[in-house]
């Protein structure tokens, strides 16, 4: 830990969930806890400010009233609504993509299209514009595909489909939220094992944190339906030879995309892939940290995010070398009952006291009031463990739980047991 290198920067961190809180643990190693603000935070994240984070002049308003000189961007929505460009013009630096390059999420098309022109290996796709032309290939594909609407949609605007029906229902919700004429695709399903792989890149080198593993269903065994994810563990283990197939057939034509287009992409990039018979697919991108991965993977990541983030912004990425701690790290993510659809909240949370101090707990939906914490969203908590293997890291987490309570709490007891025959 160095502070006096930093000593004069200020940091603000944008967004509100278990990631963000993740982020200001991490930036505090570097900066101090005095040095890092988040807006709007939560009632876990220590110098939390109720900022509307759409309002890009509110934002440098703030900036300039605390002399904050950098903006970590968490969620993807002020990302792809431009504030890398507003604040562009103006001494106060974000990190992150630009708007045109934040089209790598917001838009599945744009990033469909920009995988196919540089080779990235990804599933079969096809592009529509109404949702009348898609009835065809629903049939010939006996509905089992992915239907993913083009636009950012919080995680409602994928659809895995494995019957005509499931693909007409599907077909039927992007009618009822955006009308007949929507951007959408189609693309092949490939079923095989997922991992998460979140790198930086200062658009001229791409370095990788460890290979990640959420779990976004609700229920046991990977059943339910899809949430903002459950839990996460780091490293996945995975044979050398698909790490190999990831890094040239997937990351490597990417940075070559990024460099070829001239993108404005100083921040991370985050690969959601597939792995089928050896062989890695990108099913997306995303232009910011995964939630919960950050949970684990800042926890493991041994070098000063500060550092690296600099670095980043600079254009010197590569004379950075990431160090990781060893051994696995463990999220369980703690939700309100009913999530994720009608859920209570302002439920009392206790039991935190109790904790090892091993155990590191980053907030999500969480208020204080009076003194008390509070549950004030779905997900709630997540409690993290580290091990010598994943076995033990697990036994450390789960026991951690055990010791909290609120009203409906729920939470998945197989994180981190899947058996990734593909890896
Ligand atoms: N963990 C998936 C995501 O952050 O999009």
């Amino acid at each position: 830990m160095n502070f006096t290198n930093f000593m004069n920067s200020k940091i603000l961190i944008i967004g509100t969930g278990g990631r963000e809180h993740a982020l200001a643990w991490k930036f505090a190693e570097s900066l101090g806890w005095n040095s890092v603000f988040t807006a709007p935070g939560n009632g876990g994240i220590p110098n939390s400010y109720p900022l509307d984070i759409s309002d890009f002049q509110a934002v440098e308003n703030f900036c300039r009233t605390h002399q904050i000189d950098l903006i970590f961007v968490g969620p993807e929505q002020p990302l792809s609504e431009g504030i890398v460009d507003y604040f562009a013009v103006t001494d106060i630096r974000v990190f992150g993509p630009d708007k045109q390059a934040a089209q790598l999420e917001a838009s599945k098309i744009f990033a469909k299209k920009f995988m196919q022109k540089y080779g990235v290996s990804t599933a079969d796709f096809q592009v529509f514009s109404h949702t009348d032309e898609a009835r065809k290939l629903i049939e010939e594909k006996k509905g089992d595909l992915v239907i993913k609407f083009d636009g950012l949609a919080g995680g409602k605007g994928v659809f895995v489909c494995s019957s005509v029906a499931e693909a007409e229902k599907a077909l039927a919700e992007l009618e009822k939220s955006y009308g007949k004429k929507v951007d959408f695709l189609i693309e092949d399903k490939i079923n095989g094992d997922e991992v998460s792989v979140i790198a930086f890149t200062d658009g001229k080198t791409i370095k990788t944190l460890l290979p990640s593993q959420d779990h976004k269903q609700l229920f046991d065994g990977d059943k339910g339906p899809n949430t903002g994810g459950m839990g996460a563990y780091c490293p996945v283990d995975m044979s050398p030879g698909v790490w190999q197939d990831i890094q040239e057939n997937i990351i490597q034509p990417t940075l070559r995309g990024i460099q070829t287009e001239q993108m404005h992409y100083k921040g991370v990039i985050y690969f959601g892939i597939m792995v089928k018979n050896g062989k890695a697919y990108l099913l997306e991108y995303n232009v910011r940290f995964g939630d919960p991965e950050t949970e684990v993977l800042l926890p493991a990541l041994q070098t000063d995010l500060y550092k690296i983030t600099e670095a980043c912004l600079n254009g010197n990425l590569s004379d950075i070398d990431f160090a990781f701690h060893p051994g696995y790290f463990a999220d369980v993510v703690l939700v309100s009952g009913g999530y994720p659809k009608q859920y209570e909240k302002g439920k009392e949370i206790t039991g935190l006291e109790d904790l090892p101090e091993d155990i590191l707990v980053f907030h999500a939906g969480t208020k204080r009031e009076n003194g008390k914490l509070l549950t004030n969203g779905g997900r709630v908590l997540n409690i993290v463990a580290h091990g010598n293997s994943l076995e033990e890291a697990l036994e450390k987490v789960y026991k951690a739980v055990e010791k909290i309570h609120f009203e409906k709490m729920y939470y998945r007891k197989d994180i981190g047991k899947r058996k990734n025959y593909e890896l």
